[in-house]
């Protein structure tokens, strides 16, 4: 489920121009992203560290689909917070709901790193998809 919320207000966004790499944590899964790859955005906005990660297979819940309706995507950015953009009002509501709440928290379908610095993101115990199927 993709979308966007009408309500929600516009946070003042730049968009990568040079290529910098997501490091996700605990699997230590490290992705080169480029302006050029921002362009496929499957779900949250666009640029979001949670775009970003579903566009790599790299699973964070987001049981709203992106629209900064819940807390489920809830992540970490311990490296490179700073070239990430200011979250909204909205998101900082939706964090206080948020379990585990830290200085580094951010909603990752909100988080959009700006590619002046690598980013690092840890992926909360409670936000990992630990579901393993077999097949029938
Ligand atoms: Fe619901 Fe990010 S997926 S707030």
């Amino acid at each position: 489920m993709a979308g966007f919320n009408p309500y929600l207000q516009k946070s003042s966004t730049t968009l990568s121009t040079t290529p910098y790499q997501v490091t996700f944590l605990p699997a230590n899964v490290t992705i080169k992203v480029t302006p050029e790859g921002l362009e496929h955005n499957p779900v949250g906005e666009k640029g979001s560290i949670l775009s970003i990660a579903e566009a790599n297979g790299i699973m964070i819940d987001h049981s709203c689909g992106g629209v900064c309706a819940c807390s489920t995507c809830h992540v970490f950015v311990k490296q490179g917070l700073d070239s990430c953009n200011t979250p909204t009002e909205d998101e900082e509501d939706m964090l206080d709901m948020a379990p585990g709440l830290r200085r580094d928290s951010r909603l990752a379908c909100q988080c959009i790193p700006d590619g002046s610095q690598d980013i690092v993101i840890e992926i909360p115990g409670w936000n990992r998809n630990l579901v393993s199927e077999t097949p029938h």
